[in-house]
């Protein structure tokens, strides 16, 4: 069985991370938040298909040099298509029922049950949900009782939500929903093709899943996901190798060869590889690019600091994305992710 796994998005709400990385190799726990992905596959899926395109260099070599015992097939669009363009690209590598899946959640979600359960409801396409409180800022499920989704309503009032339970980016699909799909074109997967599967088959269907669903779209939700994990693994901060750490750091995760001065307070953050924090800082929710250095006395909350930045002593920021180097070319300066531009 095959599973293609989208990971051509810009991350633009992610910048400036993404300035330099692809968003699916941003580290979580000092690990791809791709491979925590791959970790959760079944044994029957054998096919990986990544769907990329912006950074495809650095999937790519990321995937030759590192082996999951499944045989890899980078996809490269030739531009970015959206999550169904991106999936009718793959159709070259489809043999049969076959697995979409977002690379930015981080889940509990058993897909050897979805699949189970897609099997048992003859469907054609099944995706998987989870339940939210702030439904006015979702596409929602109308679903039934037996699972059978009948219909999304965007973003809706409260009152007028048919349900709590959104699309959470994992799809279990029969090889024919591929004919929906236009070849070569930007085509939202959940706007256009999921709606009119709904109108022709009435086969398709809704996964609850149980236990935790964290979708990386968002800095805070990328810094929140590190405190979540740390928190469910009850330990108090996650470091990698030759780190020189003699400052405190609580909930908060650091990468290899990370230097922390004396009397420095790390506090819910996410710090890169070879970054190097002076003495006397405070960084309280913040995520710190890989090769940065911070220096002596400064004092950074609520922001994210891109690759390679140097900031000098005392400096305090608040609520910023601080990036001084050239936006890489072809960068948009919007979201284009699901966004669907006729
Ligand atoms: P934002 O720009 O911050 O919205 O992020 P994004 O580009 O990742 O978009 P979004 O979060 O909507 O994407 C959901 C998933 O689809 C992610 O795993 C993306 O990598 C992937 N994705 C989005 N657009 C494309 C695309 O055009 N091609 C491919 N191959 N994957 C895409």
């Amino acid at each position: 069985m095959e599973a293609i796994i989208l990971s051509g998005g810009f991350g633009t709400r992610l910048r400036p991370l993404t300035y330099t990385k692809a968003k699916s190799l941003l580290p979580i726990l000092n690990k791809p938040m791709i491979v925590h992905l791959i970790e959760t596959l079944p044994k029957e899926v054998n096919k990986i298909i990544l769907a990329v395109n912006y950074r495809k260099d650095q999937i790519e070599n990321y995937f030759n040099e590192n082996d999951f015992g499944k045989e890899i097939i980078v996809n490269d669009e030739p531009k970015p298509l959206g999550t169904g363009g991106a999936t009718k690209f793959a159709e070259k590598h489809i043999t049969g029922r076959f697995l979409v899946l977002n690379s930015d959640i981080i889940c509990s979600l058993n897909l050897k049950d979805m699949i189970k359960f897609h099997i048992n409801n003859k469907a054609i396409a099944s995706i998987s949900l989870w339940p939210v409180e702030n439904v006015s800022e979702f596409g929602v499920a109308d679903v039934r009782e037996n699972g059978k989704i009948v219909g999304f309503v965007e973003k809706p009032k409260p009152e007028d939500a048919p349900s709590e339970f959104i699309n959470a980016g994992a799809y279990c699909l029969e090889k024919k929903v591929l004919d929906y799909i236009d070849t070569g074109r930007l085509v939202s997967m959940e706007k256009e093709i999921f709606p009119q599967i709904i109108e022709d088959t009435n086969r398709f269907f809704g996964f609850k899943l149980k236990g935790y669903w964290m979708d990386i779209g968002r800095i805070s939700s990328y810094i929140d996901v590190h405190r979540f994990l740390l928190n469910r693994n009850k330990i108090k901060k996650f470091q990698g190798n030759n780190c020189k750490v003699f400052g405190t750091i609580k909930e908060t995760c650091i990468g290899n060869n990370v230097t922390i001065g004396k009397n420095s307070k790390l506090d819910c953050a996410v710090v890169y590889d070879n970054a190097l924090i002076g003495e006397n800082v405070e960084l309280s929710y913040c995520v710190i690019g890989e090769n940065c250095k911070i220096a002596d006395f400064s004092d950074i909350r609520n922001s994210v600091i891109g690759d390679n930045e140097k900031l000098i002593e005392n400096t305090i920021l608040d609520n910023k994305a601080v990036w001084t180097q050239p936006i890489p070319e072809g960068y948009p300066d919007k979201q284009i992710g699901n966004v669907i531009e006729k």
